[in-house]
């Protein structure tokens, strides 16, 4: 498209494309972080390359934050394809989050507004060790999980890791433990470092790192400036197929590769 063209941004797609073997990077103009009508744009962006991905009998696992949220409200059923069979799920337990991002409301809102069936899974965030072995032996709560590790595609945001240690309001320890070991990102409840390693795992239930890395599509949707680092730190780690950023993340991600 001609925007496109003007911003420059197909150069870009096609240069992050290439250097971390991606089937699809999608950049809207902006920056989502300064302009909430870029936000949309992308969450609008992220739609697409969701319902571009899908097909009639799919699962789903979605992760929870603003972004992914906003990539919900933006959906709407597409002409050519029914989703009726399709199932959406929360790629993990609770992880912190206020009600309105978290991935159990994500998914169930993705499912009614494309008329899909959805499944939630019901348990807290940070799990003690205890009450994370009798959840995972409950009956409900393991075909759910079944579910969720089978998805065949995962929708997810990424978020800087001491942004997200703050908005899950983790103990200062924790912090600190983070600090220490590099952590600069944090996704599907893992924290990574620069090198795309992770450091940190937060034990809750779902997605297992082996199950994001045979799923067979993976897209990412992040955007704004301070984010940069922390997607080049996904991308490091090596399952993205589908990215959705903005110009501003962009622009700083190219100058590192
Ligand atoms: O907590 C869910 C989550 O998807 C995190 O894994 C990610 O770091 C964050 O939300 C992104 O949130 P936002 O889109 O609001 O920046």
């Amino acid at each position: 498209p001609i925007v496109k063209e003007i911003f420059g941004l197909s150069n870009l797609e096609e240069r992050i494309q290439k250097a971390f073997g991606l089937r699809k990077v999608v950049i809207v103009p902006g920056d989502s972080e300064a302009s909430p009508l870029t936000k949309k744009e992308l969450g609008r962006a992220g739609a697409k390359a969701l319902l571009g991905a899908m097909s009639s009998q799919d699962v789903v696992a979605v992760t929870g934050g603003s972004t992914i949220a906003e990539v919900a409200e933006q959906l709407s059923p597409p002409a050519n394809l029914s989703l009726k069979q399709c199932w959406f799920v929360p790629a993990r337990g609770g992880l912190g989050e206020s009600l309105e991002i978290q991935a159990n409301t994500i998914a169930s809102g993705m499912a009614k507004r494309l008329g899909a069936g959805y499944r939630l899974l019901h348990v807290p965030d940070l799990l003690g060790k205890e009450a994370y072995e009798s959840l995972v032996g409950d009956p409900n709560i393991h075909d759910i999980v079944e579910m969720i590790r089978e998805a065949r595609i995962i929708i997810h945001g990424i978020g800087d890791a001491m942004e997200m240690a703050r908005r899950r309001k983790l103990e200062s320890s924790v912090v600190q433990e983070l600090q220490k070991e590099g952590a600069l990102a944090e996704s599907f409840g893992y924290y990574f470092d620069e090198n795309g390693v992770v450091v940190h795992k937060m034990l809750t239930l779902g997605l297992r790192l082996e199950d994001i890395k045979s799923t067979e599509t993976v897209i990412g949707i992040a955007g704004g400036k301070s984010k940069a680092k922390a997607i080049l730190a996904v991308l490091k780690f090596g399952h993205e197929d589908i990215l959705v950023i903005d110009e501003a993340a962009a622009e700083q991600i190219v100058e590192e590769i």
